[in-house]
């Protein structure tokens, strides 16, 4: 059997919190002990509100953040003994294309970056035309600015630059959340063709646990740093058995009659989205916090 394309285990990063006169204060344990695997040609969704950990687990996959402890396994290897070479094979897109990309390049200038750097032999034009077709865009927009592109197209050549040295593992961290919905879908719908064509292995990072439910296979679910359910997509979204999963699923748009009666009714508090443990204790004084099913 081969090994999965990423194993994370017991993950841990903490970042100093300052006071206002930038003395140390203590800690946020932004990572706490979280651990996944996701099999190679696999989507695996990563959900959680904002500040949950989500980025820091996708920077530290990068190698743009070192872990405190715990290990990063890429394809059966540690992440910390993988040469340049091997790095090529995990590629990332960001949330906001707008500011990923040089203002002051072209669209075919930034897409030759990473071909440059991983010393592409051959004829780069064509690499950069067969690249926007792959993500739908006509071959002429290597002329053109981010400036003169929409929000999605951006992202689609961000796709373009993140497949231009043909990785393995692609790391999409809210790759659609600056994007109107209609755009999101279609967005969405090109990365789950592209993974099917090309084999890759994707964790799909996002605060909205609705997008993953039919292109995830797996799903985890992070909670001020800790994954506190993982299962299939459809599983999660059957049968949450976290209060925060739950609290996530409300605010999923509603599809049908019977989806709308499964819909957990989740009190707001001095309308906030309560704690998983103000909830709980909600729940404990028999309030209709408690979830009714059937
Ligand atoms: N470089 C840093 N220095 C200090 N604290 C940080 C740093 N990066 C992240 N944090 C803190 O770590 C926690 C997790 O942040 P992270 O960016 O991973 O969350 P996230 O789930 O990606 O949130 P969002 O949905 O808003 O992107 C937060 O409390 C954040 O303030
Ligand atoms: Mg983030």
């Amino acid at each position: 059997m081969s090994a999965p394309m990423l194993e994370i285990r017991n993950l841990c990063k903490s970042f100093p919190v300052h006071n206002a006169f930038g003395r140390k204060t203590g800690a946020v344990k932004a990572v706490d002990d979280v651990s996944f695997t996701i099999d190679k040609g696999q989507v695996y969704g990563l959900a959680g509100e904002s500040g949950s950990g989500k980025s820091t687990i996708a920077r530290t996959i990068m190698g743009l953040e070192r872990p405190d402890s715990g290990e990063i396994l890429i394809n059966g290897e540690s992440l910390s003994r993988q040469s340049r070479g091997d790095r090529r094979q995990v590629q990332m897109v960001f949330q906001n294309p707008g500011s990923s990309l040089n203002p002051r390049r072209t669209v075919g200038q930034s897409i030759a970056v990473p071909l440059d750097a991983h010393g592409y032999a051959g004829k780069k034009r064509d690499r950069i035309s067969e690249l926007l077709q792959m993500v739908q865009l006509p071959a002429d927009f290597a002329e053109r600015y981010p400036h003169e592109l929409s929000g999605g197209q951006k992202q689609r050549v961000a796709i373009a630059r993140a497949l231009a040295v043909e990785p393995r593992l692609l790391v999409l961290d809210e790759p659609t959340s600056a994007l109107d919905v209609s755009v999101q879908a279609r967005v969405i719908d090109l990365l789950a063709d592209l993974g099917r064509r090309m084999e890759l292995t994707y964790l799909f990072i996002s605060h909205d646990l609705s997008l993953m439910r039919n292109f995830a296979g797996n799903v985890g679910v992070l909670y001020r740093g800790q994954v506190v359910e993982t299962g299939t997509a459809a599983g999660v979204f059957e049968q949450p058995s976290h209060d925060y999963t739950r609290l996530l699923l409300a605010s999923v748009p509603v599809i049908s009659k019977e989806e709308e009666a499964m819909r957990p009714k989740i009190p707001l508090i001095d309308g906030e989205i309560p704690t998983a443990e103000a909830l709980l204790a909600l729940r404990q004084a028999d309030q209709p916090a408690s979830q009714e099913r059937g």
